[in-house]
């Protein structure tokens, strides 16, 4: 079977077809446009048929290529963690926003040989997106601590720290919501919350897609029965681990209600 013939045959989107096929073909989707006549080996359509198969039964395509983009970057995914959506990338250029915008550190003083530390919390990080695009982004003496409360999705955080050299710079804490930092006794140490937490209700949740509902975790996309228990949660707590001007950007949906509040 010819190239041109897979791409013309195939029910799926276009987008998605050539995706797949330039993925078992390890080749650019350019390849596929340039040679339209080529024959595919069996082995090839067989291994096109599996990834077929997979996406019928509605898995995204970030899943079966364990490849999400997120701000520029490649984020490895599976199963274990929310896809990264570009809606989130705003929340990552917030907070950079954020750190540019912070008061200078020397008063105008000159030199200070103590500056202080301005530390990030990523709560919720799934993937580690958010936090590992901020840590590629700021300097290197910024520090960023990353919670999740599944310990499966921070085996991916790290695996993709590490992957974009930043698995040094980024302490990954398995827990609930601000609850590690309180225990540790680190009060009023974050100059910035970022957090992306579930905010979808259990009925809503019900009338998800099929791509979502049945292949990202739930744990990752319901926040309680209204959706919004956890950031009423955390807004509770970070009153306790911000320091005075500290700040929280977080995600929600639009149609809820988008702010960022000031706790100083
Ligand atoms: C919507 S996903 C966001 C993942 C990633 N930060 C992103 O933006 O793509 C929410 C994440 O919050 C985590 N989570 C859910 N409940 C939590 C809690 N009580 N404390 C900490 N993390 C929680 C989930 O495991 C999931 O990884």
């Amino acid at each position: 079977m010819k190239i041109k013939e897979i791409l013309q045959n195939s029910p799926l989107p276009q987008a998605e077809i050539q995706i797949l096929l330039s993925h078992v073909l390890e080749k650019d989707r350019s390849f596929l446009f340039a040679n339209p006549d080529q024959n595919l080996a069996p082995e090839i359509i067989n291994r096109l048929n599996k990834l077929l198969s997979r996406r019928a039964k509605n898995e995204p395509i970030q899943y079966i290529l364990k490849s999400a983009k997120f701000y520029g970057l490649d984020f490895y995914v599976d199963k274990r963690v929310l896809i990264p959506r570009p809606e989130t990338e705003e929340l990552v250029s917030e907070a950079i926003k954020h750190f540019l915008q912070k008061p200078s550190r020397d008063h105008g003083k000159g030199f200070n040989p103590f500056p202080d530390t301005y530390r990030i919390i990523d709560v919720g990080t799934g993937s580690g997106n958010i936090a590992i695009s901020l840590a590629k982004s700021l300097p290197k003496e910024v520090e960023i601590v990353a919670i999740d409360i599944s310990p499966s999705a921070l085996e991916v955080a790290s695996y993709n720290a590490r992957v974009h050299g930043v698995g040094e710079r980024i302490n990954l804490i398995q827990g609930n919501l601000l609850h590690p930092l309180r225990k540790n006794g680190s009060k009023a140490s974050a100059n910035l919350i970022v957090s992306n937490l579930p905010y979808i209700s259990e009925h809503f949740y019900l009338a998800l897609e099929a791509d979502i509902k049945d292949h990202e975790p739930k744990l990752a996309l319901v926040g309680g029965p209204t959706g919004l228990e956890l950031y009423h949660r955390l807004f509770l707590e970070a009153k306790d681990v911000l320091k005075p001007g500290g700040k929280i950007i977080y995600e929600l949906d639009g149609r809820i209600k988008s702010h960022t509040p000031r706790f100083t």
